[in-house]
């Protein structure tokens, strides 16, 4: 391992254009052998993320929990899960990644606790107008019901009624995820301050940054009115002018608070919001010079593969980014929606979970996997900063046939099954080997892996496309590399060239073009170009579904 005494030099603004790797901790790596991935698996793994040439790791809640929703119902803060690992392993991998050049962004779940937290239990424990349900909100039933319309993000009531200490059917308080989830009420001076401290907590361990769930959500309207949108599921919901609880304009001071936070410390730490809104001007509110310094980048995720519709989403989110002065953020999937590889290769549709996309029988894989290929090079093209979500860089699809009873996500549970839900971007990835669990775990281990695993991971593992020139991985690698090394790549101008219908093209400053084919037939190369990596095999013209990285003279 890598020492801290020759430990790569950082730079204070890496964020800005900087390759952040999510590791959805469940499923990368096991060392234990439980079957659940760990902190230990994560050690063992820092060097093949260097070498993957990424910048940052954004890792998934790995405090404790109960685990309703994978992790996003935290019990505690400051700790780690045991099963995961000790607060002494984690101050090692955070170490460690620093040595090897990798920032380390943890998750941060603000709008809820789990209901095992101490705060819920001294709450229900309290009973009715006490100062710990103040930090919730628990409000009596209208009726026999709740006490409004809102529905749970994943489905069924936003309201769960307590019984009382003496036993009586009492308040109900808000959950907009699982009733495991209790929102916690924000304009409690306790929680606000509670939070700070929970962020200086870890930015004292050396942690640079912290990814925000659901961070439009925080502010809830008090008058708590109805929605009147009765089946609406909410997982992407987006709101709109006067919503009572998405996008509130009261959210955003909480992120000065934070932002103050942040910038108490000499290295830089920054954050980046889980938003969905309903427009990039919208987004750019989080992103003004005192807020937050970036967000996710949803619209580019849902656009669909359309050479107009890319265009029109990537000048729109550039324009807005530049006028608060914000980088771009591009993200083509993450642990809640269907991963790209099984998007690209259905008929084009906006959406991004398996009920808003054509059925399985319209998936072709093999297409899938080129239209994958050639949108990793366009997004590592594009200004600003980029997220890979682990098993993107191995071209890893969406496992669609997963047996109902091992499904975990609590959607699946809260909607009868009418939402299939987001385990089948989460299956632990496959390392090595020809068998599950692929070297997920290590050897000997008796625990499966938590999600089973297809057969077909036999073909798309590390170590299978370790050195083969046509894999995703040595694709990746590739890119990480060239964008590492080439002035014109990360921030700066974007400038599109002319070129026949269909075909995205446009330079990076001085030399540097990129060119995307989605149209019906190949096309021709700019003459005196010199190709520094493509997609797929060139023959003097670019492929359909192709993409090339080109230096011109
Ligand atoms: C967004 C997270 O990404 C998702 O996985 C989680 O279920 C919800 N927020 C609730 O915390």
């Amino acid at each position: 391992m890598t020492t801290a005494a020759t430990a790569p030099t950082l730079r204070t603004d890496w964020w800005r254009d900087a390759v952040v790797y999510q590791l959805y901790i469940r499923s990368f790596a096991d060392g234990n052998g439980d079957g659940l991935g760990d902190v230990a698996g994560i050690r063992a793994r820092l060097e093949y993320l260097r070498d993957l040439g990424v910048d940052a790791l954004w890792i998934n809640p790995w405090y404790p929990s109960p685990m309703a929703d994978a992790g996003y119902d935290v019990s505690d803060y400051r700790a780690v899960e045991p099963a995961f690992g000790s607060e002494e392993d984690a101050a090692a991998m955070i170490a460690e990644a620093k040595a090897l050049g990798l920032r380390v962004i943890l998750d941060i779940v603000p709008n809820h606790t789990s209901d095992e937290h101490a705060w819920f239990t001294a709450a229900l424990a309290a009973g009715p107008g006490s100062p710990e349900r103040a930090r919730y909100h628990f409000r009596p039933g209208r009726g026999d019901g709740p006490p409004n319309d809102w529905r749970s993000v994943f489905g069924g009531p936003a309201w769960t009624q307590v019984a009382e200490p003496d036993g009586t059917a009492g308040e109900w308080y808000l959950h907009l995820f699982d009733a495991k989830q209790p929102d916690l009420n924000w304009d409690h001076p306790e929680v606000r301050a509670e939070f700070e401290s929970i962020l200086r907590f870890w930015f004292d361990r050396g942690v640079d940054g912290f990814r925000i769930d659901v961070a439009h959500s925080l502010v809830k309207d008090p008058a708590l009115p109805d929605v009147g949108e009765e089946d609406e599921t909410l997982l992407n919901a987006v709101g709109g002018a006067g919503h009572p609880f998405w996008d509130r304009d009261g959210v955003h001071e909480v992120y000065r608070g934070w932002r103050r936070v942040a910038d108490s410390y000499a290295d830089p730490k920054v954050f980046v919001a889980e938003a969905w809104v309903a427009s990039p001007e919208r987004l750019v509110r989080y992103l003004r010079p005192d807020e937050l310094h970036t967000a996710f980048n949803f619209d580019y995720l849902g656009t669909p593969w359309d050479p107009a519709a890319l265009r029109a989403t990537i000048d729109s989110s550039l324009a807005s980014n530049g006028t608060v002065g914000a980088p771009a953020t591009w993200v083509m999937s993450n642990h809640d929606v269907v991963r790209h590889v099984s998007r690209l290769g259905r008929p084009p549709a906006s959406g991004h979970s398996l009920n808003d996309l054509a059925p399985v029988e319209e998936l072709d894989l093999e297409l899938g996997r080129r239209r994958a290929r050639a949108a990793a090079l366009l997004m590592l093209a594009l200004p600003g900063g980029a997220y890979v979500y682990q098993g993107d860089e191995l071209g890893l699809w969406e496992v669609e046939d997963l047996p109902d009873a091992v499904r975990q996500d609590p959607t699946f549970r809260r909607t009868g099954g009418a939402e299939i839900g987001r385990d089948g971007c989460r299956v632990p990835l496959p390392w090595s080997g020809t068998a599950a669990p692929f070297g997920f775990s290590p050897d000997g281990a008796t625990a499966r892996p938590w999600l089973p695993q297809p057969a077909a991971f036999a073909g798309v593992t590390v170590e299978a496309q370790d050195g083969d020139p046509g894999s995703m991985l040595t694709l990746y690698r590739a890119a990480l590399a060239l964008r590492r090394e080439h002035p014109a790549l990360g921030e700066g101008p974007l400038e599109w060239l002319p070129g026949p219908d269909g075909v995205l093209a446009f330079s990076r400053g001085e030399g540097f073009v990129c060119m995307v084919n989605l149209s019906g037939g190949p096309v021709a190369l700019p003459a005196g170009a010199e190709v520094l990596l493509a997609t797929e095999p060139l023959d003097g013209e670019l492929p359909v579904d192709a993409a090339v990285w080109l230096t011109t003279a």
